[in-house]
């Protein structure tokens, strides 16, 4: 869709730029350039600090599904999955050397998000309320108007697979994943 509207959601630049190193990575380059023609999006270029129209992003993605018969929740949970390293290499000071998929998780919302709105005031990363059940359970509730929910379940496979643990963590959506609100449960294996 073409044209900016005043109140229409917008991302930071980082989120568009890792959608294209992760288009480019798994189906090449010459499908992110045909996506970019065929999803009708205003942008040909995708720059880290700006901000961009967030239905720019699923209609890049509902694309890229119909051209692999994918839906668009498999591919908002590969694309969570795949910009995992990227975001702990931007991130990375705020990380703590001893965290691994537990701490991490734990963390994430006051730690990493909370730092993602202190750098850029215009970034607003979703609500993530993140609720310890004895020393193995995490149940993370998700909260976006964005509903973005297949973006935080491959996150959190992500982060498992950064610190070699997906044998041990095990990640299931609670509530349907297209809500505003979903509930996710994880577990963490003996
Ligand atoms: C390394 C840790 C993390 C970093 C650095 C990070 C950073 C970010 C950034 C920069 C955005 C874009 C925000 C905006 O433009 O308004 C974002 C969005 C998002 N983050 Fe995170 N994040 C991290 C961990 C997580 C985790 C653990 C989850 C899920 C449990 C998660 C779920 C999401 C989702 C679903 C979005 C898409 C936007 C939305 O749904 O509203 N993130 N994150």
């Amino acid at each position: 869709m073409k044209g900016t509207y005043p109140n229409e959601d917008r991302m930071h630049g980082s989120i568009f730029v890792l959608l294209k190193r992760f288009v480019e990575s798994t189906y090449g380059h010459s499908t992110w350039v045909e996506l970019l023609q065929e999803s009708n999006v205003e942008h040909t270029a995708y720059l880290v600090q700006e901000m961009y129209p967030t239905h720019e992003i699923f209609a890049i993605i509902s694309k890229l599904g119909e051209k692999t018969e994918q839906s668009v929740f498999e591919l908002l949970e590969g694309y969570g999955e795949f910009i995992v390293p990227d975001l702990m290499m931007l991130y990375n000071k705020y990380l703590q050397p001893e965290w691994r998929t537990y701490d991490m998780l734990l963390n994430t919302e006051e730690a990493m998000h909370g730092a993602v709105r202190r750098e850029d005031s215009r970034a607003n990363p979703p609500k993530l309320l993140v609720i310890k059940k004895g020393s193995r359970q995490l149940i993370i509730e998700y909260y976006s108007k964005r509903r973005m929910a297949g973006v935080a379940i491959g996150i959190i496979k992500g982060i498992a697979k950064y610190f070699n643990e997906s044998d041990v963590v095990d990640v299931m959506q609670l509530t349907p994943s297209d809500n505003e609100r979903v509930q996710i449960k994880v577990d963490f294996l003996e």
